[in-house]
């Protein structure tokens, strides 16, 4: 990669480094059968620091799979995947992931599944209670403040996931990977959860990449759409938002470029797949 004048001293080239970048990446999964599926593709993505990335594509086209390779949680296939230039090899602390449902520990307290993360991590995992000020800090941010020693059961849906989002955050990493975080969420508490992660967003600057069926929640959301073909999932095409923020539902949703972006990214999904985008 070419990384400009010759003369850049190491650190320059640091900071020129796209924080993900995927050049050429595929993943091929083997059933139990030996059967080969061909998850993605042949994509390349490229993801600066602090920018707000959404993906839209049919169901099973290998968007959870990108996540999951982004995530360390799975190995590439072929191509070459990078998180600020070192190739992805694990889980890093530098990114963090929710997931479509918030997979709180049912057993715990709000506090303590926030936590969590930090208590696996500390060399001195019985030392608990060191971070709870960090804990209460973040959970103030989301709005639960008052609800940090609850159990899961006693939170609403849209609460679960704003803990699940503490949880993780709570490492302070670069990089936030959302997989349709709101997708069990009424339409009422997703758009505030929008709004609400737009805002903890710009306070915190992390980069956020999120995967979601909603061409509304994407164009909304992100700096960029990105489109993916059916299965094996391919960019096809990748749509900058250029949106004022920050961005409330009444005005945006009504904004000329908004209409026109939705418009087109349907178009494009119901082209490519024949089938009906939400
Ligand atoms: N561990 C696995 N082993 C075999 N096949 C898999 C595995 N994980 C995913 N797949 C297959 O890879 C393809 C892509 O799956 P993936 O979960 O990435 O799609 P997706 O875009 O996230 O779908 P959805 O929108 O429904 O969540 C699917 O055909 C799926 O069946
Ligand atoms: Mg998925």
């Amino acid at each position: 990669m070419s990384q400009g004048a010759n003369k850049a001293t190491g650190e320059d080239k640091i900071a020129q480094q796209p924080l993900i970048a995927a050049t050429g990446i595929s993943k091929v999964y083997r059933t139990v059968s030996g059967a080969r599926v061909e998850a993605i593709a042949g994509i390349d993505l490229v993801i600066d620091d602090g920018d707000f990335v959404c993906i839209v594509g049919p169901s099973g086209c290998g968007k959870s799979s990108l996540l999951r390779l982004v995530a360390g949680l799975d190995t590439v296939t072929s191509g070459r995947l990078t998180l600020a230039g070192a190739p992805v090899r694990g889980p890093s602390r530098e990114v963090g992931m929710v997931f479509q449902n918030a997979t709180l520990l049912p057993w715990m307290t709000v506090l303590e599944n926030v936590g969590l993360p930090l208590r696996l991590a500390s060399a001195d995992p019985d030392k608990a209670g060191d971070d709870d000020g960090l804990v209460r800090e973040l959970l103030g941010v989301v709005g639960l403040g008052g609800f940090s020693d609850k159990y899961p059961y006693e939170l609403s849906g849209g609460m679960q996931q704003r803990a699940a989002i503490c949880r993780a955050l709570v490492r302070d990493p670069k990089v936030l990977l959302m997989d349709e975080p709101f997708g069990a969420l009424d339409a009422l508490t997703r758009e505030r959860m929008n709004v609400e992660l737009q805002r903890i967003w710009q306070a915190s600057r992390k980069t956020v990449l999120l995967i979601t069926h909603s061409i509304a929640e994407a164009v909304f959301l992100g700096d960029r759409v990105v489109v993916m073909s059916p299965r094996p999932g391919r960019i096809l095409q990748d749509f900058p938002v250029e949106l004022e923020r920050p961005r409330n539902f009444a005005e945006t949703t009504g904004h000329p470029e908004y209409l026109q972006l939705t418009r087109e990214i349907r178009a494009l999904l119901d082209e490519s797949s024949g089938e009906e985008a939400q």
